[in-house]
């Protein structure tokens, strides 16, 4: 099965680039951020503390695959939860399990395009395709406040450069599958590149592997 694996930090591009290359090459996309988010918005739904391991596990055990596609989900509050909750183990490791399932027969039966932390990393080292996309703190905390002033969101670059530091931390220093670039990731620095020069960059890669 042909398996893309998309890593990097928050707001560096990776969703685009992930959606866009699964679409030119008819492969099924999964954004595996939205699984941590989704067991977040339950954990918040059902009143409990996203710092207690019990709850979003049992969250993460009732995840409905419906819920990935909510739009309250890209919340900050919700976002700032999911990067608690994924620093518990048994919550990684159910999600790891469910984004593993996905990988082996996605949907249309062609391949699968996964975006993430550790896609490459831990989820899927096997994956033929590793795609490491990044940006600096600056550009991705100015592309995430037009994000949120665009969806009508109150955004003050200060505070998100802020935020997104704090969550970069706590991705990279996280015990269990932290943030990093597998060692055989192709790295794609996106500061300087538009969507279509960041895709036009990836599918060459992509298109590289297979004629290699
Ligand atoms: O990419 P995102 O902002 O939707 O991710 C939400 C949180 O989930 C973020 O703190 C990182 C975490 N996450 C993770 O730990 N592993 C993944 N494969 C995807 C996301």
């Amino acid at each position: 099965m042909l398996v893309i694996a998309i890593d990097g930090p928050g707001a560096a591009g990776k969703g685009t680039l992930a959606k866009r290359l699964a679409a030119h090459l008819g492969l099924d996309y999964l954004d595996s951020g939205s699984l941590y988010r989704a067991v977040a918005w339950r954990v918040i739904q059902a009143g409990a503390d996203p710092a207690d391991p019990a709850a979003a596990l049992a969250e993460a055990k009732r995840l409905d695959p419906a819920d990935l596609g909510r739009p309250d989900l890209r919340t900050e509050r919700v976002a700032r939860a999911a990067a608690i909750v994924a620093q518990s183990p048994p919550v990684r490791t159910e999600l790891t399990d469910f984004q593993r399932r996905f990988a082996a027969s996605p949907p249309g039966g062609k391949g699968a395009v996964i975006d993430g932390r550790d896609i490459g990393t831990v989820v899927c080292p096997q994956a033929k395709a590793k795609l490491f996309v990044t940006a600096s703190a600056a550009e991705r905390a100015r592309r995430r406040t037009l994000e949120l002033q665009g969806r009508g969101e109150k955004a003050i670059y200060a505070a998100v450069l802020e935020e997104l530091e704090a969550r970069d931390r706590r991705d990279m220093e996280r015990a269990v599958a932290p943030l990093v670039a597998a060692p055989d990731a192709h790295v794609l620095d996106t500061t300087d590149l538009g969507p279509d020069a960041a895709f036009t960059a990836a599918l060459e890669y992509v298109t590289g592997l297979s004629a290699s």
